[in-house]
């Protein structure tokens, strides 16, 4: 078979030119989809030899020779090339050449367009659990350094700006907890793709008695379709994963960006180990976060491909347009990169030093506790707004006196306000804040160790395969 033929060309007097053929193939990106391909023809021709609408000795004939391509590609004997146009005409050519007229059965009852959706379904629900694993494995990893970290004191931040004192463990685990929620969505866009699109045919379904119940229960869907024209038309699957995955790099890309900030002399919060560092080729004093800033780069280029695959469809007419073939280099290129950089950031961080020190030093100067002031005095009967504006008044007069609050004598302190008494000190010292703010999803040690057992649950149940 040449390299412009088609097993559809019949209709065409002319062959088309190579530059038309070279510019609508998409083999090069779609054979990654080469063993899904596979199993839904499997299932598409078991189904056909059971309702009799072909031989069944043909379709034994059929899915022995599949079973014997998938082999081959997997051992690498047969290699997917380019000479067919896309992964569903090269399974296709390559069947007919080894078993001839009963590979031309095939194809029956069924469409590129039901095909394409079918495959597209079963990479992400095989690539999509891979993905979950990761967002685990680097839950698993936060949570380890944050139940070491219950009561190291950092600042927390707004603005940026020193705000009030948190732990690490728990800015570790707010961390977490979005990866949880990331988890979380790539399960729903998976389980609403969970249904089988085949029998839905080029747009209109089949007038053949197909069973399309049978394909849905063979490759493991937890039902069909209900819409042709939908089946074909839409890649909202796709863009679900898409966004559930740009949503991911938000999540990952911020969280390089405190890597990035944190690793500098001026904060000096984090060492990050020379595995996952990199050298100046002229600085030799260098040592630079790269891989934390490749992975706020890289977010950029999943981001492009959820608005390149929105950009695809918004035009889109039903039902099945060629434009949707450009979804896949999108989906593949996002997935790839997804996976790259959880690999790449759990083992960076899992591997950095945790300059204590440091973080403890930062939580005093900034005035951290001002806020623990103003409740101290609501605590003593204060309206907090007027609580407020006393340690604002406090705070004014430390900036003066550049001193700490914790540093100013009792008698200011009485001054602003004579409900203060002696033992403000002692709540107004970084670890005594953290500890007083004992509410659910507070920094208290008490609190993030729960939170960390139930981020731990969480893991271990989904590694046991559930949610
Ligand atoms: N390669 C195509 C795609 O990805 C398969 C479907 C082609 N269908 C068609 N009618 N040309 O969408």
């Amino acid at each position: 078979m040449g390299r412009t033929q088609k097993l559809w060309q019949g209709r065409f007097a002319e062959t088309p030119d190579e530059d038309a053929v070279a510019f609508e193939t998409s083999i090069f990106v779609d054979r990654r989809l080469a063993l899904d391909d596979i199993a839904g023809s499997i299932a598409h021709v078991e189904m056909l030899g059971n309702t009799g609408v072909i031989p069944e000795g043909d379709g034994a004939r059929i899915i022995e020779a599949l079973g014997a391509i998938r082999d081959d590609l997997e051992s690498g004997a047969l290699q997917v090339d380019g000479t067919s146009e896309d992964i569903h005409s090269f399974i296709e050519n390559e069947l007919t050449a080894r078993i001839g007229d009963a590979g031309k059965k095939l194809h029956t009852g069924r469409s590129r367009n039901d095909q394409i959706a079918l495959d597209e379904r079963l990479y992400l629900r095989r690539t999509i659990p891979a993905l979950q694993g990761k967002i685990i494995t680097l839950m698993e990893t936060l949570t380890a350094i944050a139940g070491n970290h219950r009561f190291t004191l950092m600042p927390g931040y707004t603005h940026l700006q020193r705000a009030q004192p948190v732990t690490l463990a728990h800015h570790l685990c707010a961390w977490a907890e979005m990866l949880r929620r990331d988890w979380e969505r790539l399960g729903d866009a998976r389980s609403r793709m969970n249904l089988s699109p085949l029998g839905s045919g080029a747009l209109a379904a089949s007038s053949l008695p197909l069973d399309r119940e049978e394909t849905a229960r063979r490759l493991g869907f937890g039902g069909v379709t209900a819409n042709s024209l939908d089946a074909v038309a839409d890649r909202d699957y796709c863009i679900e994963t898409l966004s559930a995955l740009a949503l991911t790099m938000t999540h990952l890309s911020r969280f390089c960006e405190e890597v990035v900030l944190w690793s500098t002399e001026e904060f000096g919060f984090i060492a990050l180990s020379e595995r996952w560092s990199t050298g100046s080729s002229i600085m030799p004093q260098k040592k630079n976060p790269d891989f934390a800033e490749l992975i706020r780069g890289r977010t950029g280029r999943v981001y492009g491909s959820l608005v390149a695959l929105l950009t695809v469809m918004k035009g889109l007419p039903l039902s099945y347009n060629r434009d949707m073939q450009e979804d896949k280099q999108s989906l593949f290129d996002a997935c790839d990169i997804v996976s790259d950089c959880l690999t790449v950031f759990a083992a960076m961080i899992g591997s950095a030093a945790w300059r204590v020190d440091r973080m403890r030093a930062a939580c005093s100067g900034g005035f951290g506790n001002a806020t623990d002031l103003a409740e101290y005095l609501v605590r003593r009967g204060m309206p907090f707004r007027e609580a407020h504006g006393v340690a604002a008044g406090i705070v004014r007069l430390c900036i003066e006196k550049n001193c700490p609050i914790e540093d100013l004598p009792l008698g200011d302190l009485r001054a602003a306000s004579p409900l203060i008494e002696g033992d403000v000190y002692d709540k107004l010292r970084p670890e005594s804040c953290v500890e007083a703010r004992d509410l659910p999803g507070g920094p208290a040690p008490r609190r993030t160790e729960e939170h960390i057992a139930a981020l731990r649950d969480f893991c271990a149940r989904s590694r046991q395969g559930g949610s």
